[in-house]
């Protein structure tokens, strides 16, 4: 039993946290704990409470207690207007032009398994591996219900959280904000750690102290946007990798979503997630609902490294879902960088066939192969093969394709729609713009309408007849700009502030669909790159593109910050050509293995331009990954130095069991006579003797090699944990290094 409840207090027990609720004399629904396991004793009884000059008391407390104030309790769940002045969860207009909102407690509800969100992804588990705590409140004067729901998956250290409002009035209720997390914490100081990025540079971590006075972090782009990730991690004082208080936040939503946290006059800590507000209005008639997007909550006491254990763990196993989930991804080749919109269907040809005698296993035709798409200010919208560019048929196309051994896979762009397109001439209700005004291009393209229904069916049966056309087992979903002009003609004028929330959940629709119809399919998600890398696209598309920037170098820092709230199993990363199309770089060919091998693994470049050395290389390189497959995507995963620092940036796959890592290593910086980089072990059993080996991929070895390796000598897990080994240092520019290790 995950959830303890005596009396009044709620207590919700996980492997290694707690997280505790209580009712108090007035109602209210308060916070009184989250963090490391502790009893289920009532923690509000260390709570303090002062008389705090303008920060007033509840009529129903009268003069009673003047120390009892909505503006200084923690809270589960807040309501604007009503004497707590900080920023707060739900701001609603009700009839009377009030926007005043007070939770009331009402009662509760348990239930096996985890809750589900029509139309919204989910965490998903099974009956015996989680539970559902539901507590609903009230405002008795205007009928507004907020029922919170707590999926809790124990074992996994995980707490989900989701809120359906409910209008139970009699009049229409507008909500202007509705956060679907608040957490407040009564003590702490707190650092917020956050990935901020642009185009061909997302996931920049940024580390900043929580200060007195709100700060925040959103999107308004109508994707979860390349500026901000939907995840965020709250730390301790002196917390690192392996030590300290942890908590990590991960927002199933892939819109425009605010996360915003404040330090207030006493130095409590309240922190929101949910639906950015800047585009929100949702009218609510009475005995309707509207169910808010999920958030996954984590904390450790041991540290950023097991937050980011607990996230990969339920992204992979609870978040990602159906064939895909656990079956090996395929090897892929992409034509993107080798031809860009200049290709024909004898080159694309080609490249699957000298591909496929490497062991390639996909091949992807991406942008340019429909309407008339030379370039990217024409043909969005026009999904029909562009059979003089192609020679053929789409369907004889792939069957040329299949035919070399190779499965076949396309890219889409279902959102986008070009001026220039047939599409648009007959449709030209179905874009996103505002009535007398012109809308904004952004990669001359406008959006397609998705929060219409007959937009998504139209969309819907276009792409399955795409996929049965061309037997294609992967699809490429992208979308290459970001949302402004947002307007509906399918909505009323006082109805436009549900466009931005009813896009997300038409994309949504037409995805769940897809999954639904072609199981077998393989999708993944793309948004030019990360631009909607978030938990709430993985439930549909089990990998996203990381980034359109492939430079080796830089993909290091992209992926590091991903890897904080991400298992590399989702990591769309590939190998490209030097020097890199984006930065210029020359790195070698096994660095760029190295590095993709962090992710999905796929390659993006011109085979035939490739000399035989390097393409007996890339065999190597699919027989190395393929053999460590399963270590990189089910192991556990550490950082063990950060591209941002040092000379070296080091991760590793652990087996879960310790039995064997695989340690990977660039030399981000190279110094002469520079400083050995040592990399301590995580994930081996202390007791265990193991042996160091470098994985050869025939270039030029270092001269000699640290102590441990190839030689036999077997080191236990604690020396390698507590000491570290040395990473043989760098013979090239660049240089990576992987080192196995294995128990013996
Ligand atoms: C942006 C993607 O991220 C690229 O990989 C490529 O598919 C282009 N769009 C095509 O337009």
């Amino acid at each position: 039993m995950a959830i303890i409840i005596n009396k009044d207090i709620f207590t919700i027990q996980t492997k290694n946290s707690t997280y505790q609720m209580k009712v108090d004399h007035y109602g209210v629904l308060l916070h009184t704990y989250y963090g490391e396991k502790t009893d289920n004793s009532d923690k509000s009884l260390l709570y303090y409470q002062a008389d705090r000059g303008f920060s007033g008391n509840p009529y129903a407390v009268g003069k009673a207690d003047r120390t009892y104030s909505l503006d200084s309790l923690s809270q589960e769940y807040s309501g604007f207007g009503v004497g707590d002045y900080r920023i707060t969860a739900v701001r609603a207009q009700n009839a009377d032009g009030s926007q005043a909102v007070e939770w009331k407690y009402m009662g509760y509800q348990l239930e096996k398994g985890k809750y589900a969100i029509p139309g919204l992804p989910a965490v998903y588990a099974s009956q015996e591996q989680a539970e559902t705590l539901i507590i609903q409140l009230k405002d008795t004067t205007t009928g507004l219900e907020a029922t919170l729901y707590y999926g809790v998956l124990e074992q996994c250290d995980i707490i989900t959280r989701t809120v359906k409002i409910t209008n139970q009035g009699k009049t229409d209720v507008i909500l202007q904000k509705a956060a679907s997390l608040q957490l407040d914490w009564e003590y702490g100081d707190f650092s917020l750690i956050s990935f901020y990025g642009r185009h061909s540079m997302e996931m920049n971590l940024q580390k900043e102290k929580i200060h007195h006075g709100v700060q925040s972090i959103g999107s308004v782009r109508g994707i979860s946007s390349h500026q901000y990730n939907p995840f965020v991690m709250v730390c301790e004082k002196n917390t690192t990798e392996t030590m300290g208080s942890c908590y990590g936040f991960s927002f199933l939503y892939s819109g425009e979503f605010l996360i915003e946290v404040e330090k207030d006059q006493i130095d409590r800590t309240r922190l929101l997630c949910g639906i950015h507000s800047d585009n929100f209005q949702w009218t609510l008639q009475a005995q309707k609902s509207l169910w808010l997007p999920e958030v996954i909550l984590t904390h450790s006491q041991q540290g950023m490294s097991q937050v980011s254990k607990n996230m990969h763990t339920v992204i992979r196993e609870h978040v990602c879902r159906g064939v895909w989930k656990n079956k090996r991804r395929p090897i892929l080749i992409n034509n993107w960088e080798a031809t860009y919109f200049k290709f024909t269907g004898d080159m694309l040809v080609k490249i699957a066939k000298e591909a496929a005698k490497l062991g390639i296993e996909l091949f992807v035709m991406d942008d340019g192969w429909f309407g008339k798409r030379e370039d990217d200010n024409t043909g969005l919208g026009d999904w029909t093969s562009n059979e003089k560019k192609l020679g053929c048929t789409l369907k004889e196309l792939s069957q040329k394709i299949i035919s070399q051994g190779i499965q076949f896979g396309i890219w889409i762009e279902p959102e986008g729609i070009s001026e220039d397109s047939d599409l648009y001439r007959a449709h030209p209700e179905w874009v996103v713009k505002i009535p007398n005004r012109k809308p904004c291009l952004s990669r001359n393209q406008f959006v397609l309408d998705f929060s219409r229904k007959d937009v998504q069916d139209y969309m819907i049966k276009t792409i399955s007849n795409i996929i049965k056309e061309s037997s294609a087992s992967y699809i490429k979903w992208d979308f290459n700009r970001a949302i402004c002009d947002k307007f509906t003609n399918a909505l009323t004028a006082d109805r436009q502030g549900e466009f931005s929330h009813r896009y997300v959940l038409g994309l949504y629709r037409v995805l769940e669909q897809l999954n639904n119809d072609f199981p077998e399919v393989l999708l993944e998600g793309c948004g030019g790159g990360g631009g909607r890398f978030d938990a709430g696209m993985l439930y549909y598309t089990p990998q996203i593109w990381g980034s359109d920037n492939t430079d080796a170098i830089e993909r290091l820092s992209i992926q590091y910050g991903a890897s904080f709230g991400y298992p590399v199993s989702v990591m769309g990363s590939h190998i490209s050509a030097v020097p890199n199309h984006q930065t210029g770089r020359i790195t070698p060919l096994s660095t760029r293995a190295c590095i993709a091998m962090a992710g999905t693994f796929g390659y993006e470049l011109d085979i035939a331009a490739l000399t035989a050395e390097q393409k007996q290389e890339m065999k190597h390189q699919i027989a190395v990954f393929q053999k460590y497959y399963s270590l990189i995507q089910f192991g556990d995963y550490y950082r063990l130095s950060s591209p941002l620092e040092g000379t070296c940036t080091i991760w590793e796959f652990a087996d879960p069991q310790g039995k064997e890592a695989l340690i990977s290593a660039v030399y981000h910086h190279v110094q002469a006579n520079s400083v050995p980089v040592r990399a301590k072990v995580y994930g081996l059993k202390d007791d265990a003797m193991y042996q160091l080996s470098l994985q050869d991929y025939g270039e030029k070895q270092p001269e000699k090699l640290p102590y441990g390796f190839c030689s036999g000598e077997l080191i236990s897990g604690a020396a390698l944990k507590q000491v570290g080994f040395v990473i043989p240092s760098a013979v090239n520019g660049f240089q990576a290094w992987q080192i196995y290790i294995k128990e013996k």
